[in-house]
């Protein structure tokens, strides 16, 4: 007779609830912001909780739990790509005793003794974006990234632009009907040096990381931006596979190289774990000299035929493991500790410190997470603190060195009220995080006014930068309605403000007005509902009226939408200030285009225009936004391939370059006529 099983009792599901909530919003964070807010660590934590809970209680156990899955939800932005043979994650080993008990299990699956030699190869962990390339004959026809491990985003015409990937492979390549090449796309680090030098000279975000920098340039909507970037490859394993075959990752690898395929020199057979323990022990002092990132060292059995009889476990196989380094840590100096409003009234505490680099990268804030973790570690002002990046994302705080008080530290208590508005704070049940319920309160205006304008969501590039801050400053605007209703003259008066600037601001909002329903949802800002959800419930009512007006039930019942976010984006709609937000919205003449109904064009394809001297009608950022919308290309050299050169005043080389090549030159009334005549929506160019 089968044992009882143990009844489920209700906190354990709240729990498992609450936690699947969070962890699909740090996945979304991580994977489609490309701006993870916790540490790996602590990620790690809550998703072994999960799996946990779920092992101890099956009922609690769901076919879309993150556990379920591999990777990252797919963005609608670019076509999804579904992968032959899908991408597997690894489990990890953290230390050298999770190493051993690995290697001991493995033997045991394949019914070996403990002492059974396995060949190992050890691979760099490289710290990038996975893709999978498919080469037919040896030619390059299709890339794509992980997705959800089963389907991914189409990333071809931004691989294209990688001078590190081979468009042709050489060599006896030709023999493979068809194969998906598998390895990851990274930034090295004086490459990252560089975008973030860029960036900030141009007042735009920097990137947190090589990663977060990797992956913002290759999940582009414009291949002309992937291109500036010098992103490299490598490629370590395969998917589907006809016309050739390899008996092991060594002869993998090898013939990748013959190909002209870049593989990492930097691996090692081993035929015990002691050996492989020793390549993760060398190459802890040898990542640090290295010029791209790696977060571990990955094992894998060499004999594919091994492999094969190992097999999987749901996310990731039998044969192969991650070995995590520990994170870097650093001492400094907790010089203060405040609350930040995020954009769902969430409060953080984070703690303000001396500056110190970590991981080659300087630290001036690290997160504190909630009060309860203030409390856990007990962090004070004045505290000399242990702090930690670790799989370099957001630092975090991971002990006091208490040794180090003096007894002036003040100790931390999270305010009651909202620094911003003042409004009494409150902790909803299951959630350990404190909100400011106050739905007009400045910061958290400010915040979701920033994920309003932001890429994913009504993505108005005009406003980015410090720049919506001067229209908030200025009070020009206190939330995304007020956007609508803005006019050039009304800018005019800011400082650094010209006429052009102003005319670009209004263009760039006016474009943002048919942005599709799914866009527009997300843009929103709703808690529990990212661009997937956003999608998926786009696509599923179709209206924004009808969305308003569906309970949350009948969210619920929606494929993919779970009970939190149904709740939550019924009770959304519901508040007061949100739906009058909506109503204004509509009001002033946003109109979110049904879904699948693209506000791009295809009439300009084929031509390449440059702008440049003193423009006067438009700025020549809108200018290219249109001409790119409507399926051109913008460019900031002359050649014998340029339609036309549109010439303001004072224009020089660019000019002059044009009539050396006999290039058409336009005034920017012509080329506004010529667009027009096209069939273009000028609007957005010249208000
Ligand atoms: S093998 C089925 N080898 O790590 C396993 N992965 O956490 C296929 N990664 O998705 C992956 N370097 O993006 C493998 N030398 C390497 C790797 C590597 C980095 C990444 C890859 C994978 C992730 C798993």
């Amino acid at each position: 007779m089968q044992e009882p099983r143990p009844a489920t009792p209700p906190d354990a599901s709240a729990r498992a609830e609450a936690l699947r909530a969070e962890i699909a919003e740090h996945n979304r964070r991580y994977y489609i912001d490309s701006q993870p807010t916790i540490s790996d660590t602590a990620y790690d934590a809550l998703f072994r909780e999960l799996a946990l809970l779920e092992a101890r209680f099956p009922d609690l156990r769901r076919d879309d739990s993150p556990t379920a899955r591999v990777g990252s939800p797919t963005r609608s932005t670019l076509a999804t790509v579904v992968h032959r043979v899908p991408m597997l994650s690894l489990d990890n080993a953290f230390g050298a005793e999770e190493l051993v008990e690995w290697d001991l299990k493995l033997k045991r699956h394949l019914a070996l003794p403990s002492e059974a030699a396995v060949e190992y190869m050890a691979e760099l962990k490289l710290d990038g974006l996975s893709i999978s390339l498919t080469y037919e004959r040896g030619r390059l026809v299709r890339a794509a990234t992980r997705g959800d491990g089963s389907a991914g985003e189409d990333v071809t015409a931004n691989v294209l632009t990688i001078d590190s990937i081979p468009k042709a492979l050489v060599g006896d390549a030709d023999r493979a009907e068809a194969i998906e090449v598998r390895g990851e796309v990274f930034m090295a680090h004086d490459e990252f040096a560089r975008i973030n030098a860029e960036n900030e000279s141009q007042g735009v975000p920097t990137f947190a990381n090589p990663r977060n920098a990797a992956a913002g340039s290759l999940r582009q909507k414009d291949p002309l931006v992937t291109a500036g970037r010098r992103l490299q490859a490598m490629f370590y394993s395969v998917g589907a596979c006809e016309g050739v075959s390899f008996q092991s990752q060594d002869e993998l690898l090898a013939t990748y190289s013959r190909w002209g395929l870049p593989t990492n020199p930097s691996r090692g057979l081993c035929s015990t774990i002691a050996e492989v323990q020793s390549f993760v022990d060398r190459f802890d002092e040898e990542r640090r000299r290295l010029n791209y990132d790696i977060d571990g060292i990955v094992v894998k059995v060499d004999s594919f035929a091994v492999q094969a009889e190992l097999g999987a476990v749901s996310r990731s196989p039998r044969w192969a493991i991650a070995y995590k380094y520990p994170a870097q840590q650093v001492r400094t100096r907790v010089e203060d500790i405040v609350v930040q409003v995020g954009m769902t009234g969430a409060l953080t505490p984070v703690a303000i410190l001396t500056p110190v680099a970590v991981a080659g990268v300087i630290v001036s804030r690290a997160t504190l997470h909630n009060s309860s973790e203030i409390q856990r570690k007990d962090v004070r002002i004045g505290d000399t603190v242990v702090i930690q990046r670790a799989g370099e994302v957001i630092p975090e705080v991971v002990e006091v060195v208490t040794s180090e008080r003096t007894g002036a530290e003040e100790p931390y208590v999270m305010p009651a009220a909202c620094p911003s508005c003042g409004a009494e704070a409150a902790c909803a049940e299951g959630e350990v995080v404190i909100r400011c319920p106050n739905p007009t309160c400045p910061e958290k205006q400010r915040q979701r006014l920033q994920h309003f304008v932001s890429r994913g969501a009504m993505d108005i590039e005009a406003l980015g930068g410090k720049r919506l801050d001067q229209l908030l400053d200025a009070g020009l605007i206190r939330d995304a309605a007020d956007l609508f209703v803005l006019t050039a003259e009304q800018l005019l008066p800011l400082d650094r403000m010209g006429n052009k600037l102003a005319t670009g601001i209004v263009a760039g909002i006016e474009a943002a007005r048919t942005r599709t329903l799914a866009r527009f949802l997300f843009a929103l800002g709703i808690r529990q509902v990212g661009e997937r959800t956003a999608e998926v419930l786009a696509g599923h009512f179709g209206s924004l009226g009808r969305i308003m007006a569906a309970t949350a039930a009948e969210m619920a019942e929606v494929h993919e939408i779970g009970a939190i976010t149904a709740e939550s984006a019924a009770a959304w709609f519901t508040e007061p200030v949100n739906a009058e937000l909506v109503r204004r919205l509509l009001e002033a003449g946003v109109r979110p285009a049904a879904d699948g109904a693209e506000e791009r064009t295809e009439l300009l394809k084929g031509r390449t225009y440059v702008f440049t001297g003193a423009l006067q009608r438009f700025t020549r950022e809108a200018a290219e936004a249109v001409v790119k919308l409507n399926g051109g290309r913008a460019s900031g050299s002359v050649s014998k391939q340029t339609t036309a050169v549109v010439a303001g005043e004072n224009a020089g080389s660019k000019l002059a370059r044009a009539r050396e090549l006999g290039v058409a030159v336009l005034t920017e009334d012509e080329f506004l006529a010529d667009a027009a005549e096209r069939g273009v929506r000028v609007g957005g160019c010249n208000g």
